[in-house]
C-alpha cells in the first residue's frame, strides 16, 4: 500500500478510536462492519479482495463515507499491517481463504493466508496495543467425529488442511492471550449463512448454492445422499456474537457460534421448495474430500462466557436469505 496512503490513515487513527475488520469485505466481515458502524463507531476494513466483494464496500462507503474507511492490503504484510493496526480498539478478524476445497487443492496457499495471516495478525495486534482480537474460527476443528452436539471439551480431529489450518489459529489466539497478555476469543462459526453471500464461485457454501438454482427453476445439487446435516446459523447470529466477544472480558477460549440444531442438506431443499412454492427435487453426485457428515454445536459455552444466544433461528434466517435473494433478482 502506497506510503502517503498509510499517512493518511494514522493521522485520521490519532483523532479517533476505531475498529478493525480485517476481511471486511466480505461475507460475513461486511456484515459485521455494517452493523459496528450502525452503532456509531468507525471502521477500517482491511482486505485484499482474493474473494471480498467491491459492491459489499461500495453500498458501506456511500452510506458510511465519514466512518467507514477502506484499505486494500494483504494481512501477511506485516509492516503495512502494524501500521493499518496503530490506534485500533478490538481487531475482528476475519480474512482467510475460508474453502476446505480449495485448501485440498492448494494447502500451502491455505496455510500462508489462514495460518501466516493469522499470526502476523496477532503480532500486529500486540504491537499496536489493540484492546482485544477476535478470530473467526471454524466447525471444522471437530471432524468426523460421531458426538453430537458437539462441545469445546470435545478433541479436535481436523480433517482437511482448512480444518487445521482454523485450528491453528486458535492455539495461536490462545498463546497470545496466555504469553503476551492479549486479550483473544475464537468464535467457532458453524455454516454461516445469508444475504451477500457468493452463490457463482466453485466453493459456494450450500444455501446460497440452492437458492440461486432453485429461483432459476433448476434442480440443487447434492453431494452425498444429502442425509447429512449442518447447524445453519444466520448471519445475524454471528455478528451479535463478535459484538458480545468484544464487550466481554473473556480471553483465551474457544467457542461455538451455532443456533444449536440441525438440518440435513434434503431438508433444507424441502424448506426452500416450501418458501418458494416449487417443487425441485435435488440431483445427487457422489461425496467430497474433506466433507464431515454431521454437525450441531452445543451453545452454551459462549452463553456462559459472553451473554451469546442466536436471535434468528434457521427458518426465519432462510425465509430472509432467499427474500434477500429474489430481490437482487429483480434489481
Ligand atoms: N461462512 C462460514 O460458514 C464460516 C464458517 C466458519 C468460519 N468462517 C470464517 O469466517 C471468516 C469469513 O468467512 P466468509 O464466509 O465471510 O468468507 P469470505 O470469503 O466472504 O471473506 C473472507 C475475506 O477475507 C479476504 N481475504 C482473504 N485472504 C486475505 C488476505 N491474505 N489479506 C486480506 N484479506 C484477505 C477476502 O478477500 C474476503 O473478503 C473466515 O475466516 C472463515 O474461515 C466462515
Amino acid at each position: 500500500m502506497a506510503e502517503a496512503a498509510i499517512r493518511k490513515q494514522l493521522i485520521m487513527a490519532k483523532s479517533d478510536s476505531f475498529n478493525v475488520v480485517t476481511g471486511g469485505a466480505g461475507f460475513i466481515g461486511s456484515h459485521l462492519t455494517r452493523a459496528l458502524l450502525r452503532r456509531g463507531g468507525r471502521v477500517r476494513v482491511i482486505d485484499n479482495f482474493s474473494t471480498g466483494k467491491r459492491e459489499n464496500m461500495a453500498e458501506l462507503m456511500e452510506q458510511f463515507p465519514d466512518t467507514l474507511e477502506l484499505c486494500e492490503h494483504d494481512i501477511r504484510d506485516l509492516e503495512g499491517l502494524q501500521k493499518l493496526f496503530s490506534g485500533g480498539e478490538v481487531i475482528f478478524h476475519h480474512a482467510a481463504i475460508p474453502s476446505v476445497q480449495k485448501s485440498v487443492e492448494n494447502p500451502l496457499e491455505s496455510n500462508s493466508a489462514n495460518v501466516e495471516g493469522t499470526l502476523k495478525v496477532l503480532i500486529a495486534a500486540r504491537y499496536s496495543s489493540a484492546r482485544k482480537v477476535i478470530y473467526a474460527a471454524s466447525s471444522s476443528v471437530y471432524g468426523n467425529s460421531e458426538e453430537l452436539p458437539k462441545h469445546e471439551g470435545m478433541k479436535p480431529q481436523p480433517m482437511s488442511p482448512y480444518a487445521i489450518d482454523k485450528y491453528a489459529g486458535e492455539l495461536y489466539c490462545k498463546a497470545f492471550s496466555d504469553i503476551y497478555k492479549l486479550p483473544t476469543l475464537s468464535l467457532r462459526y458453524f455454516n454461516i449463512f445469508g444475504p451477500h453471500q457468493d452463490p457463482d464461485s466453485p466453493y459456494a457454501a450450500v444455501i446460497p448454492r440452492f437458492i440461486a438454482r432453485m429461483l432459476a427453476g433448476k434442480p440443487p445439487v447434492i453431494y452425498d445422499d444429502g442425509e447429512q446435516s449442518r447447524d445453519f446459523t444466520f448471519v445475524h447470529n454471528a455478528v451479535i456474537a463478535n459484538l458480545k466477544a468484544s464487550e466481554s472480558k473473556a480471553s483465551g477460549i474457544s467457542m461455538n457460534i451455532a443456533c444449536g440444531d440441525r438440518f440435513s442438506l434434503n431438508e433444507v431443499v424441502r424448506l426452500l421448495n416450501e418458501i418458494l412454492g416449487t417443487s425441485l427435487k435435488p440431483v445427487y453426485e457422489p461425496s467430497r474430500l474433506g466433507d464431515v457428515r454431521h454437525s450441531q454445536a452445543d451453545v452454551s459455552l459462549a452463553e456462559s462466557a459472553i451473554g451469546f444466544l442466536p436471535e434468528v433461528g434457521f427458518r426465519e434466517g432462510l425465509r430472509r436469505t432467499v427474500e434477500w435473494f429474489q430481490k437482487k433478482t429483480l434489481d
